[in-house]
C-alpha cells in the first residue's frame, strides 16, 4: 500500500504521468501495477484504433452530460455545487483504458451528474468548476477519502474518512497512522531528497548540509551499528556509575542512600540531565508567569518516568514488562562488558565460556564490592532484583509526582516561587551548586518555582530509603531505556527497549518500518532548524506565508467579532479577551532565531554539535548536550521572542500561554491541512480550524489565566468564570461518556480533563504533547465556529478574488465542504494499545469523537447537512456544549 502519497494533491501523479489519475483508495494500490502495464505492452495498431473509438464516444457521452448539467443543477436546488463539465472532461481524459478501478469510479460519478436528463437550458450562467490538474487531484484526494454509505448525521468521522481509512490500513510498524503521519512522512520525505542529494548551495549552506548528511549516515549504517554494538552504552554507563561511586569509596552498597554520597548522585544526576536524560527531577527554564512572563527563570519538575504515566505502574502486568525490559538491559550491559574484556584480554574463543565469565566482573554490581570474593554471585539473579528495585522505586516516584487530573485546570496551583534554599535544604541527596554549575557557570539562580512542592519533598524521602545500587541501577537503566535505540538493532538492549515500546503501543512484534525515514526523523529531532532551512525553501514559496496568515488574523477578526454575543461572557471580561486576541503574536512558516534564511545563523546556532559519519551515538549525544546548554542559557534572560518551540517541517502548531503567542510551522501548512492554491473554503475548515483551535486555547480552562501579557491573572469577572465553568462542565460530560476500546475486550473512557505530564506553563499543542501542558483540547476544538464564521466573513470578497472555485465532481455544497475539509485532517487508524496509552497520556480526545464531538455542539453542521431532528449529531441546542454562541 502506497503510504507515503497519501494525499494525492501532492502526490506527483500529474506531473509525472500527464494524464494518468487516480480516483479511488482502491485504484492507488493497483497504480504501480498499470503503470507497469502501459510501460512494457507496445500498443498495437487495434487497440489504438479502440482507444480512438472510445475517446470518440467519451467526448460524445461528454458533449450531452454538458448540455443537460443545467436542468441537473436547478432539480439540485440551485446549490450551484454538481461540476458536470469538468466530470466529463475528466472522465474522457482521465480513464485508462485497462484501469478497472478507476473507471468504475469516474463512471459512478458520471451516473450521478447525469442523472436527471431534463433538457431545460438554464437561465441563471452555470457556475463552472476548475478544470486544472491541480483542481482535479483536490477533487480526486477528496473523493477517495469519503465513504458515502455513511450518514454523515450519524457518523461524520466515518462518513468524511471511511475511504481514506480503508485505503489506508495500519502498517505493522506503526501503532498509529493518519493525516496528520502521513504528512509528517511527505516531509521528511522532502527532507531526505535534500540530504540525499549531493548538491551545493555555498560554501555555509555545505557546511550545514555535511552535518546534517554525517548525522542521517550515522544513522543509516545499520551495519557499523551493529559491528559497534552497545559498546557506547557500556561506556556512558560506567561514566555514570564511576561518576556516582567514583568520589566516595567509603559508600556501602546494602545501606539506604548515604547522605555522605551527595557529591557521587550529584555528579551523576548532572551528568544524565547534561544529556537531556530524565532522572529523579528535572529542570525547565521558562518565563516567569507571576511576575514577568518574558523574564526566563528556573521551574523545577517530576521526571519523565520509565512508562508514560502513574497509571502503568499500578498494573501489575506492565510492571512486570518494564522490569523484564530494565533487566535485559542491565545484563547485555554485563555481557557487553565481558566480550570487552576477553577482547582486551586477546582471549582464544575457547576461554569465553569459562566459569570466570558468569562471576560479578568489576562491572556491574556492586562495582565498590569485592568482599563477595569466592562466593560468585549469579549475575542474572542479581540483574533481575536490581530490576525490580528500580521499578518499586520508580513507582514510588510515580505516586509521589503531581495528579495531574487534579491540577491541570489551575496554573496557579503550579506556580510556587519560593527562594533557590528550599529546594536545596529539601532534596539534601543533591548538591545544587554543584549541580548548576555544570550548566550555568554565569548565572547562579536565586530563585525557582516549583509546580509540586510536595514532590521536592517525597523525592527526598524515597532517596533516604532506597539502596544506594538500586539508585545507581536507576540512573544507569535511565541512560540504557533512552540511549538503546539509538544502538545496533541486533544488540540485546536494542531488542529490549524495543518490547517494552511493542507491548506499550501494540506495534507488531520485529516490524520495523524503513531505516531512511527512522533516520529523517533522528535528524529532524537533532538538527530541526537546519533542515528546516532546505525544506522551507522546497515548499513554503509564493504567497503561502501571507495567505497562511490571513487565515488566522481573519479567524482572530472573528473571534473577536463573536465577543460581545457569547452568553456567558459579561461586557468587561469581553472587552479584555478582545485584549488578549489583539495582542496574540502569530508566528507563521519558519522561525527568524535562528534565522532559517540566513545559513550563518543556522550555523551557529548548532556550533556544538559535533557528527561524526561513524557515531551515530555520539552524535545524539552531542546534539543533547547542545539543546541542555542551549535551554540553559536562557536563564535569567528576557525571553527571545523570535525562537520557536518547533521546527518548520513539523506537522503541528502550538499556543504559548505565557509568550501568548500562536505558531504554526510551514510543515502544517501544507495538504491536506492548506494549500495557496486552494479554495478558501478548504483552507478555513482545516487549516483554520488549526488556527481557530490554537486561538481558542488562549480563553480554555487553563489559556484564561494567563492575561494578554502572558501573566497568570484572574482577569475575568466572577460572572464570566462561573458562565464558563458551566460550559467546561458541558464539554466535561460529553466528551467521558465516549469510550475506547481497550483491546483486551474492556472498555477506557475519555478523560474529559487531562494535562500531560509535567504540567508546566508551556505549549498547547493541535496535536499528542506528552510532555507539555495542555488541557481544554475539546474547548479548543470548539473553536471551529470562529474558521467558519471566518470564512463567511470574507466569502463576498473571495469570491470576487475567484477564491472560491468549485471543484469537480464534488456533489457537496461549500459549507459541507468546509465541514468535510475539517473532519478530513481526523483520519487516523491506532492499535488498542497505543488508543490506551494517548488516553492516559495525550489531552487529546482521540480523532473520531473530535470530529463528531465538535461537529454535533455545531447547528451550522446540521443545517449544512440538512440533518434531521433525531440525528445524532444534531441534538437539540440545550445538548449541545456551545462556547462562542
Ligand atoms: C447531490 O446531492 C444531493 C443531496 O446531497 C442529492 O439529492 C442529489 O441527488 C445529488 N446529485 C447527484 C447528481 O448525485
Ligand atoms: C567504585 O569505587 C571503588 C573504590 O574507590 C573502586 O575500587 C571501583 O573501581 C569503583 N567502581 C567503578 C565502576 O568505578
Ligand atoms: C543464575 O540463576 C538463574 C535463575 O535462578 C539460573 O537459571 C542460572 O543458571 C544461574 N546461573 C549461574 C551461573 O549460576
Ligand atoms: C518550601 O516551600 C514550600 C511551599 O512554599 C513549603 O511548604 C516548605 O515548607 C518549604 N520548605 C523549606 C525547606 O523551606
Ligand atoms: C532553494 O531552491 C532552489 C530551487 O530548488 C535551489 O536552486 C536553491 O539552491 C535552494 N536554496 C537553498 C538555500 O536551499
Ligand atoms: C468573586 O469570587 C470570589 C471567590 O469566589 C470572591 O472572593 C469575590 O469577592 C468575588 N468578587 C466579586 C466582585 O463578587
Ligand atoms: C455578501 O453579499 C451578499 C449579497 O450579495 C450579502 O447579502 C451579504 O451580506 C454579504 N456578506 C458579507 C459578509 O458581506
Amino acid at each position: 500500500m502506497a503510504r507515503s502519497s497519501t494525499d494525492q494533491e501532492n502526490a506527483p501523479l500529474l506531473s509525472d504521468h500527464g494524464s494518468e489519475e487516480d480516483y479511488s483508495p482502491t485504484a492507488r494500490s493497483t497504480f504501480g501495477e498499470r503503470l507497469n502495464s502501459v510501460a512494457q505492452e507496445p500498443l498495437t495498431p487495434l487497440t489504438k484504433i479502440l482507444l480512438v473509438l472510445g475517446l470518440v464516444l467519451l467526448l460524445t457521452s461528454s458533449v450531452f452530460i454538458g448540455l443537460f448539467s443545467g436542468a441537473q443543477h436547478r432539480l439540485n436546488g440551485g446549490g450551484g455545487h454538481t461540476h458536470t463539465e469538468t466530470i466529463t472532461i475528466t472522465t474522457t481524459e482521465k480513464v485508462p483504458a485497462s484501469s478497472v478501478p478507476v473507471s468504475l469510479t469516474t463512471t459512478t460519478t458520471i451516473v450521478t451528474t447525469t442523472a436527471p436528463p431534463l433538457p431545460v437550458p438554464t437561465t441563471v450562467p452555470e457556475e463552472k468548476p476548475c478544470l486544472e490538474a491541480h483542481c482535479i487531484v483536490l477533487s480526486a484526494s477528496i473523493l477517495s477519502s469519503l465513504d458515502t454509505t455513511q450518514d454523515p448525521c450519524e457518523n461524520f468521522y466515518d462518513f468524511t474518512n471511511g475511504g481514506w481509512l480503508k485505503a489506508h490500513p495500519l502498517p505493522a510498524d506503526k501503532s498509529s497512522f493518519g493525516n496528520f503521519e502521513a504528512l509528517a512522512q511527505e516531509n521528511r520525505q522532502i527532507i531526505k531528497e535534500i540530504l540525499e542529494s549531493t548538491s551545493s548551495i555555498s560554501p555555509v549552506d555545505d557546511q550545514i548540509l555535511t552535518k546534517l548528511r554525517d548525522f542521517y549516515g550515522s544513522c543509516l549504517d545499520e551495519d557499523k551499528l551493529n559491528d559497534i554494538g552497545a559498546a557506547p552504552l557500556l561506556h556512558l554507563a560506567k561514566t555514570v556509575q564511576s561518576l556516582y561511586n567514583g568520589t566516595n569509596p567509603s559508600i556501602s552498597n546494602d545501606e539506604p542512600q548515604d547522605k555522605a554520597n551527595v557529591k557521587g548522585l550529584t555528579a551523576a544526576v548532572a551528568f544524565l540531565h547534561s544529556r537531556g536524560i530524565p532522572a529523579l527531577f528535572s529542570f525547565d527554564i521558562e518565563g516567569d508567569v507571576g511576575v514577568d512572563p518574558n523574564h526566563m527563570v528556573l521551574w523545577f519538575n517530576q521526571p519523565d518516568l520509565g512508562l508514560p504515566s502513574k497509571e502503568y505502574f499500578e498494573e501489575e502486568a506492565m510492571r512486570q514488562i518494564y522490569a523484564d525490559t530494565l533487566e535485559r538491559l542491565l545484563i547485555s550491559l554485563i555481557e557487553e562488558e565481558d566480550l570487552q574484556q576477553q577482547r582486551q584480554r586477546k582471549q582464544p574463543p575457547a576461554l569465553i565460556n569459562n566459569d570466570d565469565a558468569a562471576v560479578w566482573p568489576p562491572w556491574p554490581w556492586p562495582p565498590w564490592g569485592g568482599d563477595d570474593e569466592g562466593k560468585p554471585i549469579n549475575r542474572t539473579l542479581e540483574a533481575h532484583d536490581l530490576a525490580e528495585g528500580v521499578v518499586a522505586f520508580e513507582r514510588k516516584l510515580a505516586q509521589a509526582s503531581l495528579d495531574l487530573d487534579v491540577l491541570q485546570q489551575d496554573p496557579f496551583a503550579t506556580y510556587n516561587p519560593v527562594p533557590v534554599s528550599n529546594i536545596t535544604d529539601t532534596v539534601t541527596q543533591i548538591h545544587f551548586p554543584t549541580y548548576f554549575s555544570t550548566f550555568t557557570p554565569r548565572n547562579y539562580p536565586d530563585r525557582i518555582i516549583v509546580t509540586y512542592p510536595q514532590y521536592a519533598v517525597s523525592l527526598a524521602d524515597i532517596l533516604d530509603e532506597t539502596p544506594s545500587k538500586v539508585i545507581e541501577a536507576y540512573l544507569v537503566t535511565r541512560a540504557a531505556l533512552l540511549l538503546s535505540p539509538f544502538l545496533g538493532m541486533d544488540t540485546d538492549a536494542w531488542q529490549a527497549q524495543r518490547s517494552l515500546l511493542e507491548a506499550l503501543t501494540g506495534i507488531k512484534k520485529g516490524a520495523v518500518g524503513d531505516r531512511g525515514e527512522y533516520c529523517i526523523g533522528r535528524t529532524e529531532d537533532a538538527l530541526g532548524f537546519a533542515a528546516g532551512r532546505y525544506f522551507v525553501n522546497q515548499t513554503f514559496g509564493g504567497d503561502s506565508r501571507e495567505k497562511g496568515t490571513k487565515v488566522i488574523t481573519d479567524i482572530v477578526d472573528s473571534f473577536k467579532a463573536s465577543l460581545s454575543h457569547i452568553d456567558w461572557m459579561d461586557k468587561e471580561s469581553a472587552e479584555a479577551a478582545a485584549q488578549k486576541a489583539d495582542a496574540i503574536r502569530v508566528k507563521v512558516g519558519f522561525p527568524i532565531s535562528p534565522n532559517t534564511l540566513d545559513p550563518r545563523s543556522i550555523l551557529n546556532y548548532y556550533s556544538l554539535v559535533k557528527t561524526n559519519q561513524e557515531d551515530f551515538f555520539g552524535n545524539i549525544l552531542s546534539s543533547s548536550i547542545s539543546d541542555t546548554y542551549k535551554k540553559w542559557q536562557q536563564l535569567g534572560k528576557p525571553r527571545d521572542l523570535n525562537s520557536w518551540e518547533m521546527f518548520p517541517s513539523t506537522v503541528n502548531a502550538y499556543f504559548n500561554p505565557p509568550s501568548n503567542e500562536i505558531v504554526f510551522p510551514a510543515g502544517i501548512l501544507r495538504p491536506p491541512f492548506f494549500s495557496q492554491d486552494w479554495p478558501a473554503y478548504l483552507s478555513y475548515g482545516s487549516f483554520g480550524h488549526v488556527a481557530a483551535h490554537e486561538l481558542t486555547h488562549a480563553f480554555d480552562s487553563a489559556g484564561r489565566l494567563y492575561n494578554q501579557e502572558g501573566k497568570l491573572e484572574k482577569w475575568w469577572t466572577n460572572f464570566t468564570s462561573e458562565g464558563f465553568k458551566t460550559k467546561q462542565d458541558c464539554i466535561v460530560k460529553q466528551y467521558s461518556a465516549y469510550s475506547i476500546d481497550d483491546g483486551k475486550g474492556g472498555k477506557v473512557h475519555v478523560n474529559g480533563n487531562l494535562c500531560a505530564s509535567s504540567c508546566l506553563p508551556a505549549l498547547s499543542m493541535i496535536l499528542t504533547d506528552r510532555f507539555v501542558r495542555t488541557s481544554g483540547e475539546n474547548i479548543g476544538d470548539t473553536g471551529l465556529i470562529q474558521a467558519f464564521r471566518a470564512w463567511k466573513a470574507q466569502y463576498n470578497a473571495s469570491e470576487a478574488n475567484g477564491n472560491e472555485y468549485l471543484l469537480p465532481g464534488l456533489n457537496y455544497t461549500r459549507e459541507q465542504l468546509f465541514f468535510i475539509s475539517f473532519a478530513r485532517i481526523w483520519a487516523r487508524e491506532m492499535k488498542p494499545a497505543a488508543a490506551v496509552q494517548r488516553i492516559r497520556t495525550d489531552p487529546h480526545s482521540p480523532n473520531r469523537f473530535r470530529v463528531d464531538g465538535t461537529v454535533s455542539n455545531m447547528p451550522e453542521f446540521a443545517s449544512a447537512f440538512k440533518c434531521s431532528k433525531h440525528a445524532k449529531l444534531n441534538p437539540p441546542n440545550e445538548d449541545r456544549c456551545i462556547f462562542w454562541s
